[in-house]
């Protein structure tokens, strides 16, 4: 028996219950765990408070696109008990019962081994967002940037701090575009200058700005990332990340076939197992304890529902981690 966060219902506002769930109620799957850390991002800020449909599974329903815990049975050879293992997306919390209980039966395709320079809390601490943000900045080694910096917008919030970090680490000059961020926080972080989240989120002025620059995280989307699309320079790259301010966008293609501009995807949740050891490894190698530190607020599984209104409402930076067991 454990215990979980249920949100009972569909719609706005939904009641959100901590009870008692038993073994026989977790979904199919391999590898039993016991859940001891999981974490609050975006999307389950969304789907604690009903905002927006992000669980398509059936309710009463477990949120929670993140967990880390260890092994209690597994029939997958490759899982021990006593195994730390992780998982993030692949469905977690939207269609299959996620990271918000202490005991959570997953397929073991979806398992990555924390690797052993991290905790499992400190595996929690960095989750989706800073897996994300690895992807961004992955893609942006690999795709190539122009001159100048690389600008990081919703730079406060997980995937922004994480990406400031990330990239001052890998020896990009960052600059943080925020709403609320907190300069001395962002700076802490690595960002070398700071602009306000209305000089990007204004939109594109024309359809190839002055080339300002060599690429971007974007985590806002709308009319922050028509104008980066535009003020990116020659071969530069934009890793396309999240929605904050809006997912719909008006561009041209002048930006892409006069300056060859690369528009990157970035998708966690389906990313291949292959790719997400790597960039966990590469995230165990570049997320030192200071920054780790920094970023970090905890609560409890009763303490989400807050947590999660105080995330929607900007009243949040980094990342908050959640502590599963009593
Ligand atoms: N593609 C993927 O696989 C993936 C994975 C994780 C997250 N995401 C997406 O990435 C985005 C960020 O996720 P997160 O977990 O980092 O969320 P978060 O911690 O809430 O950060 C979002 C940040 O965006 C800024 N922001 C908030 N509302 C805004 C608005 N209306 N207009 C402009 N900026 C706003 C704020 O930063 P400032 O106050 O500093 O401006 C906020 O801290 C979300 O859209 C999420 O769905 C995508």
């Amino acid at each position: 028996m454990g215990t979980a966060l249920f949100v009972e219902e569909k719609g706005s506002d939904p009641s959100v219950a901590l009870r008692e769930v038993s073994a026989a109620e977790l979904p199919e799957g391999d590898v039993l765990v016991s859940v001891e850390w999981s974490s609050l991002n975006y999307k389950d800020a969304l789907a604690l408070t009903g905002r927006s449909p992000i669980i398509r599974g059936a309710f009463p329903f477990i949120p929670g696109i993140d967990l880390a815990g260890v092994v209690l049975e597994s029939k997958d050879p490759r899982f021990a008990s006593g195994d730390r293992v992780l998982q993030t997306g692949w469905g977690l919390g939207e269609t299959r019962f996620g990271g918000y209980a202490t005991l959570a039966r997953l397929k073991s395709e979806h398992l990555v081994a924390v690797p052993d320079a991290l905790s499992n809390r400190d595996a929690m601490i960095i989750g989706t967002a800073g897996f994300t943000a690895m992807l961004a900045c992955q893609a942006l080694l690999d795709v190539g940037t122009a001159d100048g910096p690389v600008v990081v917008t919703g730079a406060s919030g997980g995937v922004g701090s994480f990406s400031i970090a990330l990239l001052k680490r890998l020896g990009f000059e960052v600059v943080a575009s925020t709403g609320s961020g907190d300069p001395g926080y962002l700076e802490r972080l690595g960002a070398r200058d700071i602009i306000t989240r209305q000089e990007l989120g204004q939109g594109a002025t024309r359809p190839l700005d002055s080339a300002r620059w060599g690429g971007a995280v974007d985590s806002v989307g709308g009319p922050t990332l028509e104008a980066l699309i535009s003020q990116v320079g020659v071969r530069g790259s934009i890793a396309a990340c999240g929605l904050a301010g809006g997912s719909s966008i008006a561009t041209t293609v002048f930006p892409f076939i006069l300056r060859g501009v690369s528009l990157l995807g970035i998708d966690s949740n389906t990313c291949p197992t292959d790719l997400r050891v790597a960039a966990w490894g590469r995230l165990a190698a570049l997320a030192d304890r200071d920054l780790l530190d920094l970023l970090v607020t905890e609560t409890d599984l009763a303490g989400l529902r807050d947590e999660a209104s105080r995330l929607l409402a900007g009243k949040k930076r980094g990342r908050t981690v959640v502590k599963c067991q009593a």
